[in-house]
């Protein structure tokens, strides 16, 4: 590939979703935007340079970048992190929220949806009196395709071999041919909705006792984890909780953000 083609798209890429790609990953912008190209009935990724820098649509744009997220994910990753939700940050959001009986929960970068069942799965499992509460599950995600089976809630047998437990499989997902389909008291406490991490978060958004942002932060500049940060700081609720992912470093982290630890997993307690 070109040096000025990878730049174009890298550029695109970094400017409108933060996503970092540096020049040893050529490769793997040349295979994903390879994909693209052919999928729009284009040669290479030449032609796909020539089109996108003759005339970029908002949805060619949203396209190029969709291609180059990462959508890895699977039920109740780490586990551990499920662990401590299960064991002490749940039911201590329960004893804070007693009066209220809300909680706002919100998958940053949810992909294609798992994280956000696991959730709704663990509180149906172990906190059932919850049920009667308020509660809110937000999936975002910039990706439009990892979306859009995020809603679908559809799963192949893979897909729900990776981390779920038989048990849950049973009985919260019905068989619909080759897929496993998350069932209708799973589903009722998620909503997914598209969000890039870079813009101005909407009016009105949050404020949230639980915030996941894992394994999305790793792919951007310091900089732009620096101010993600700082505006999930912005819609965290008083007590409210942040988990990262479980290699990601807290650099950039406001400090109202108290680190916690729960038997393996370290997590952050919003003081303000
Ligand atoms: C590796 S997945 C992580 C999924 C899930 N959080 C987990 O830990 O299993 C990273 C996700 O971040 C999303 N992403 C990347 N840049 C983003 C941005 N600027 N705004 C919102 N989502 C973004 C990607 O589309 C992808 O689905």
């Amino acid at each position: 590939m070109r040096s000025e083609v990878f730049r174009f798209f890298a550029d695109l890429v970094t400017k409108n979703s933060g996503i970092e790609i540096k020049p040893e990953k050529t490769y793997l912008l040349e295979s994903r935007l390879k994909e693209l190209a052919r999928a729009r009935g284009l040669r290479d990724v030449e032609d796909l340079y020539q089109e996108a820098s003759r005339k970029l649509t908002p949805q060619l744009r949203d396209e190029i970048i969709d291609a180059m997220t990462t959508n890895e994910t699977y039920f109740f990753r780490d586990q551990h992190p499920f662990e401590a939700l299960r064991k002490v940050v749940i039911p201590e959001l329960k004893k804070l929220r007693q009066k209220e009986k809300t909680l706002k929960i919100w998958s940053a970068a949810s992909s294609t949806g798992q994280e956000a069942y696991s959730i709704a799965m663990l509180i149906h499992e172990y906190f059932p009196e919850l049920l009667s509460w308020r509660i809110s599950i937000l999936g975002t995600d910039i990706s439009q395709e990892a979306l859009k089976k995020a809603q679908q809630g559809a799963y192949s047998q893979i897909e729900v071999n990776r981390g779920l437990p038989v048990t849950f499989l049973v009985k919260y997902f019905k068989q619909n041919g080759a897929r496993w389909v998350v069932n209708e008291k799973v589903r009722r406490l998620v909503t997914f909705r598209k969000m890039n991490l870079l813009d101005p978060f909407p009016p009105g958004f949050g404020p949230f006792d639980l915030v996941l942002c894992r394994y999305v932060l790793i792919y951007f500049s310091s900089d732009v984890k620096k101010k993600v940060l700082e505006k999930i700081a912005k819609v965290m609720k008083p007590k409210g909780y942040l988990f990262l992912g479980a290699t990601e470093n807290p650099l950039g982290l406001p400090k109202g953000f108290v680190r916690k630890v729960i038997g393996r997993t370290v997590c952050y307690q919003w003081q303000g």
